[in-house]
């Protein structure tokens, strides 16, 4: 059966549908929607998007928001969605250490999700808290300041 939102995320893209006058700007939260129901953004959901907002929304500019940002998951993910800032203020002070620690603790490579499906590593680009570096974000909650050791026990928390 082709994919349809939820009732929850239809409700949600209704209103949206009666709050914007340019539809363009349904195309940010219809994705969250998506990505909330399916875990992640795939062809078959932006298509469907797509063809919700109608015209004159292509597909091809669903794609194009959708794969711009990395707060959209392309692909599936494991429960926890480790994501590591690899920018510059993160990376000068450690990023590279802090996501090595995740990837050895985890026995994955960056960009793998574990075979339990319970854990995905990522370096991605700023997540706006450049003062606070070396920083993760981890589903919706952001970790600062972390270092190897807190890597560790952060690990025993997302049992
Ligand atoms: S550089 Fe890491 S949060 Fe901005």
């Amino acid at each position: 059966m082709a994919y349809q939102f939820s009732s929850q995320s239809e409700q949600r893209f209704q209103k949206l549908m009666s709050m914007f006058p340019d539809k363009r700007s349904v195309i940010l939260p219809a994705l969250f929607l998506l990505q909330k129901d399916k875990g992640h953004v795939d062809t078959e959901g932006m298509e469907y998007i797509a063809t919700k907002i109608g015209n004159p929304i292509a597909v091809s500019h669903v794609y194009g928001v959708a794969t711009f940002y990395t707060m959209y998951n392309k692909k599936p993910v494991g429960k926890y969605h480790i994501q590591i800032c690899g920018n510059i203020s993160c990376y000068i002070m450690g990023s590279d250490g802090i996501t090595k620690k995740f990837c050895d603790k985890l026995g994955i490579e960056k960009g793998e999700t574990t075979k339990d499906k319970k854990y995905t590593v990522e370096e991605v680009q700023c997540l706006g808290a450049c003062g606070y570096g070396p920083m993760a974000q981890i589903n919706d909650k952001y970790y600062e300041f972390l270092t190897p050791e807190k890597v560790e026990e952060l690990l025993k928390t997302l049992e």
